[in-house]
This record gives C-alpha cells, sequence and structure tokens, in this order.
C-alpha cells in the first residue's frame, strides 16, 4: 500500500464506514501521530471516527503496541525492586499520584510513573507539579532510568522518547471531545504504562458524574479492557473501581491541589483522598511482596506518612527534577492567584451532592486546564475548602473559595459553582468511594 494523503484519507474513511482497520493502517496511523506525516486535522478526523465506530480488542491491541512502538521502552532492569505504578482514568480533583509515588516509594517499591496532563474536564498529573517552580517533567528517558535507579521514583510526561504518539494524540483528544472511548483510553494508558518498564500496575478506574464512564459497568468494561492489554504484555494488573460523583478532596485547580497532595503526606489530608490513596497503595504493596495482608500495608504506608519518610521523599523528588523542594515545607511557595472569593451558601442545610463535573467546567473556565491544544495553564487558579456530601452549612457558611485571575472569571466561576453545590434538610450518607477490586 503507497502512503500519502489519498492512502490517509482512506483509512479515516475507512473507520467513518464503520470497517476494522487492519495492522498496516492503525500503525500508519500511529506513525503519522508520531513523525508529523499525518496533518492534525487528519489526525483529529480519525480519532472522532474511532470515537463513534469504536475499535475492536485486536484493534486496540495494535493501537496499544504501535504507541508503545513510538517511542523507546525504559529499561529498569538494574533497579533491583519491585517496579509498580497506579494510572487513574481521570477524575476531579484526583491528585492522588502525587502523594502515592512518594508514599510507596518510602515503602520500598520503585515508581517509575508517566502521568498525562489535562485530559477533558479533568486535571493531570503533569499540570499538577509543574504548579511547582521549575518542576521538570519531561526528563530524558536515560535522566528517567537513573531517577528510578537513585531514588525509587520518577513522575515524568511522555516525551519524544517515551510514547510519543500518545503525547500528540492525548492533546488532540483533549481539544477534540474525542477523551470518552474504551479503545483510544485503553492505547493511551497503556501505551505509556507499557514503556515504564514495570512488573506490575494498579489502575484506578472512575465512574460517576465527573468521570469518562458514567456507569460503574462501562468502568469494569474500560478495567477489563486495560487488565487484558497489560496482562497480555506480561504485567500484573488490578485495577479498583471508584466513585467520582463529587471532587476528590477539597481542592481543584493545578497549585491548590499540590498544596492538598502535602497536606495528605503531612497527615492531615481529606479522608477521601486519603481512603483512595491508601487503597491503591495497599494493592501496590501487596502486588511487590512488600506486605503480605491488606491490613499490613495500610500500616506500611500509614507509617511512610507518620515517620515524615513519604514527605521526604516528596521533596526529593521535587529537587531531583529541578523544582523548588521547599513547597513540601510551604505551600507559601506555590504560585497564589490575586483574587480570592468565596462562594456563600444562601440557605442552611446538608450538603447533599456537589457535581464533579460542575466544578470542573468553573475550573475550566477560570484558566486551570484548557480548550484549545497550545493554551496556556494558569497554576494559581482553581477552587478549594470546598465542602463535601454529608457536611452541615450554615446560612452565609462558605461553600468554597474561588481563586481566580481576574474578579470578571471569579464571577463567572461562582456561578456555575452555585448551580454545583446542592443543599437539602435531611444528611445523606456519602456513598462508597471503593466499589469494587478487579484482579486481586
Ligand atoms: N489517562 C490517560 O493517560 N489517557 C486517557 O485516555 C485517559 C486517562
Amino acid at each position: 500500500m503507497t502512503s500519502g494523503p489519498l492512502f490517509t484519507q482512506a483509512i479515516i474513511a475507512r473507520k467513518r464506514d464503520g470497517h476494522a482497520l487492519s495492522e498496516e493502517e492503525i500503525r500508519g496511523f500511529v506513525r503519522g501521530a508520531t513523525d508529523g506525516s499525518w496533518a492534525d486535522y487528519q489526525l483529529s478526523a480519525l480519532l472522532m471516527a474511532v470515537w463513534l465506530r469504536g475499535m475492536t480488542p485486536q484493534e486496540t491491541a495494535v493501537l496499544t503496541d504501535a504507541i508503545v512502538r513510538s517511542g523507546s521502552a525504559a529499561d529498569l532492569s538494574r533497579v533491583p525492586r519491585y517496579k509498580v505504578d497506579k494510572h487513574s482514568t481521570g477524575g476531579v480533583g484526583d491528585k492522588v499520584s502525587i502523594p502515592l509515588a512518594p508514599m510507596a516509594a518510602a515503602c520500598g517499591l520503585a515508581v517509575p510513573m508517566i502521568s498525562g496532563r489535562a485530559l477533558g474536564h479533568t486535571g493531570g498529573t503533569l499540570d499538577k507539579l509543574e504548579s511547582i517552580p521549575g518542576f521538570r517533567t519531561a526528563l530524558p528517558l536515560r535522566e528517567f532510568e537513573e531517577q528510578v535507579a537513585r531514588i525509587g521514583v520518577a513522575l515524568i510526561g511522555q516525551t519524544a522518547e517515551l510514547a510519543p504518539a500518545d503525547r500528540k494524540l492525548y492533546a488532540l483528544r483533549d481539544a477534540t471531545a474525542t477523551v470518552e472511548c474504551i479503545p483510544l483510553i485503553c492505547g493511551s494508558i497503556m501505551g505509556k504504562k507499557l514503556s515504564e518498564g514495570i512488573d506490575g500496575l494498579v489502575l484506578d478506574v472512575k465512574f460517576g458524574r465527573g468521570a469518562f464512564m458514567r456507569e460503574k459497568a462501562r468502568a469494569r468494561e474500560l478495567a477489563l479492557a486495560l487488565s487484558a492489554i497489560g496482562t497480555a504484555s506480561g504485567k500484573s494488573v488490578r485495577a479498583l473501581l471508584t466513585a467520582m460523583e463529587e471532587p476528590l478532596g477539597r481542592t481543584v485547580g493545578n497549585a491548590l491541589e499540590v498544596a492538598e497532595s502535602v497536606d495528605c503526606l503531612k497527615g492531615r489530608g481529606p479522608a477521601d483522598v486519603m481512603e483512595v490513596t491508601y487503597a491503591l497503595g495497599q494493592q501496590m504493596l501487596l502486588m511487590g511482596g512488600i506486605a503480605r495482608t491488606a491490613p499490613e500495608a495500610r500500616a506500611q504506608l500509614e507509617q511512610s506518612v507518620s515517620s515524615g519518610a513519604a514527605l521526604a521523599k516528596f521533596a526529593e523528588i521535587v529537587a531531583a527534577q529541578d523544582g523548588d523542594p521547599r513547597v513540601a515545607d510551604d505551600p507559601g511557595f506555590l504560585p497564589r492567584a490575586p483574587i480570592r472569593l468565596p462562594l456563600v451558601s444562601e440557605s442552611a442545610g446538608f450538603v447533599r451532592g456537589v457535581d464533579a463535573m460542575g466544578v470542573a467546567l468553573a475550573a475550566l473556565r477560570l484558566g486551570a486546564g484548557r480548550t484549545r491544544a497550545e493554551d496556556r495553564i494558569d497554576p494559581a487558579v482553581g477552587v478549594s475548602a470546598l465542602v463535601k456530601v454529608g457536611e452541615t452549612v450554615a446560612r452565609g457558611g462558605t461553600l468554597c473559595m474561588i481563586h481566580a485571575a481576574d474578579r470578571t472569571r471569579a464571577e463567572e466561576a461562582r456561578t456555575i459553582l452555585k448551580a454545583t453545590i446542592e443543599l437539602g434538610p435531611e444528611r445523606l450518607a456519602p456513598a462508597p468511594l471503593i466499589a469494587e477490586v478487579i484482579g486481586a
């Protein structure tokens, strides 16, 4: 088959018309994303065709393999520790990777972590980490390998060397409403994870109104598809299905979430963030043979926090990646927004719902995420002090604090947020966060 524009259009047309693509066609598409031989509009058109028409498990497996092969795989064979990573399918206020990676490393695991940026309405670990002054997420492969060998953990993004096709496709999906699609999510997540040199992987597959999969059954389908790809490549995979109805924690926004992550590492993080962090960490420790039982794993993770070892490891990561390690002591070293505006409750009652999607849209309006691939994120803006489901609020009490670059956007975010927080006369117990563990 020839390459060039006609070939490109023929591939797009075949998927548009509902056909399964051949291995050669899928590899041609991924090559086009990597070497720039496909234009962004052609890549986007095929992404939309896949979103609409789907892919067979066979096509998804080829897509994932092609993304892995678009770069090199990390060689961590000289790292004697068990190498395990965690990846979330994306949520609102989901900062779990930031406290979890240093906790797991402090417990004796090696954590080579390739994360993503904000995607759709969800936040991204890389954008959060880059709110730390100086922090570098684009480490060369050798430096990534060396850092994991030296301090047991590195937190980076896709680079020109590691899963470069995902770097391109991820940015396009973010801006073209082609995120919520099982084959594309599988290719993106597993393309990165199979490039990391890991032995095992723990997945946090989210469902609910702030997740890409609204229904738990769809999240389970995604978890099984991700696990099948990992297992076929010889990796141990476990997946947790976790609820994403209200944002995780009390902050949404990059620097604000780093500050909350530091709180977690200091033992004063919000209960829901700690619950998910510990649940994922337990599976990592069990997989790595660091603990024999779940309570033992939990005790080790708690000990890494109470002893200060996890916080010290976080500061070590930040320093190794050229960030300002003083943020581990004092969030005052993180960027701060000039405008702070409270959202005041007009009535008294119990919090019955905080719509994660609404909060995400408010954060996006403030500039915490992107609407175009080339947009710059404002690291300082977002929402803090968010109330949680089940809490009581007095009339005139604060429902959340808005951090904005200017007054207009603060007011716009306030209008959006007003409609996202529901109060009522009776206390609702929050739904369980961890719905299911798959593969344990
Ligand atoms: N995380 C990723 O890395 N990719 C996706 O597609 C969704 C979540």
